[in-house]
């Protein structure tokens, strides 16, 4: 039976029931098969979606934006230089008045407590585009491309290779919530939040998902289905950014990685990519590299998600 989503918030697949998980990826799944066979389906009309952004974006701005304009409704981009956010104005009064514009609010922003505060204020549902804690949108595309690929997902081994970033966290929240196993494999001084740690194993106790953070990849991606990896240095750390290329160094997966991995073993990576650090291009380009339908799945999931709350 349909869960009511109607109005939700997507803010942490961690507040997500697994129910409402599997509603996203079955629904993007109807979606995506729209798209091909040419139908049109538009219950968005005349409904419209903010996008705040205050970091770039290649994938999630277009890829809402066409979602909102495939689903009948309209997409306003706003740069928070632009708002009078930028001028002090609170989040709380941005929330407020944007809720009587708006049928939903999407935001890319640095603090996560950003976003909790928008969505407390806001009569209107808000998607969390990305923070530096979660990026929930992308996880959900990620799940639905494994699904896609593996036609399955509980029981699956992926395997994150790099930071324990936010897509670290959102893939040990994604997997735990559907079963699927996840390894975090990253160097000892970048592991993830251990709050975020600690409820990805209270979701994957009920789920039977195993969640763990290793450091050493060789071992780490024996038997993996999944190889993952991201940005060491992601937005706002790019001062960062020559003291990671060493201490990540052996965190890069090439060829000789995946050699340890299962034949059949897929790679993932949320992009932008860096192609020569956390990936090599051979691996990038490989035939077991999915990242581009991963990137495509981002506007199915998303539509899904628009579909479902407003
Ligand atoms: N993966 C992702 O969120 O890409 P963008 O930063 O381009 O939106
Ligand atoms: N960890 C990266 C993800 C980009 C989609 C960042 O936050 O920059």
């Amino acid at each position: 039976m349909a869960v009511q989503m109607k109005g939700k918030d997507i803010l942490s697949i961690h507040d997500l029931t697994r129910e409402e998980v599997r509603q996203i990826l079955d629904t993007a799944k109807i979606l995506k098969m729209k798209n091909q066979t040419g139908e049109q389906f538009q219950p968005l009309k005349g409904k419209t979606l903010g996008m705040i952004f205050q970091k770039s974006s290649t994938r999630t701005r277009i890829s809402f934006e066409v979602a909102m304009w495939q689903l009948g409704g309209y997409a306003l981009y706003l740069n928070t230089t632009d708002l009078q956010l930028k001028r002090g104005e609170t989040i709380a009064d941005t929330a407020r008045v944007l809720s009587r514009y708006l049928d939903a609010l999407m935001i890319r922003t640095y603090a996560h407590q950003d976003v909790l505060d928008l969505a407390a204020y806001s009569a209107i549902p808000v998607i969390n585009g990305l923070t530096d804690l979660l990026h929930p949108c992308q996880v959900l595309a990620d799940l639905f491309t494994i699904e896609e690929k593996k036609g399955v997902l509980t029981g699956l081994k992926l395997v994150y290779v790099g930071d324990g970033n936010n897509m670290a966290h959102s893939l040990m929240y994604g997997g735990a919530k559907v079963g699927m196993n996840v390894t975090i494999c990253c160097p000892p001084g970048y592991t993830p939040d251990p709050e975020v740690i600690r409820q990805a194993k209270e979701d994957a106790a009920s789920s039977g998902a195993v969640i763990e953070i290793v450091h050493e990849p060789a071992s780490a991606v024996n038997n993996a289905d999944i190889i993952y990896t991201d940005v060491w240095a992601s937005m706002g750390q790019e001062e960062e950014h020559a003291e990671r290329v060493k201490i990540f160094a052996p965190y890069q997966v090439n060829s000789a990685l995946l050699e340890k991995a299962k034949a059949d073993t897929l790679v993932m990576h949320c992009l932008p990519a860096h192609r020569g650090e956390e990936i090599t291009e051979e691996v990038l380009d490989d035939r077991r590299s999915i990242v581009f339908d991963e990137a495509e799945n981002r506007l199915h999931v998303q539509k899904a998600i628009l579909a479902l709350v407003i």
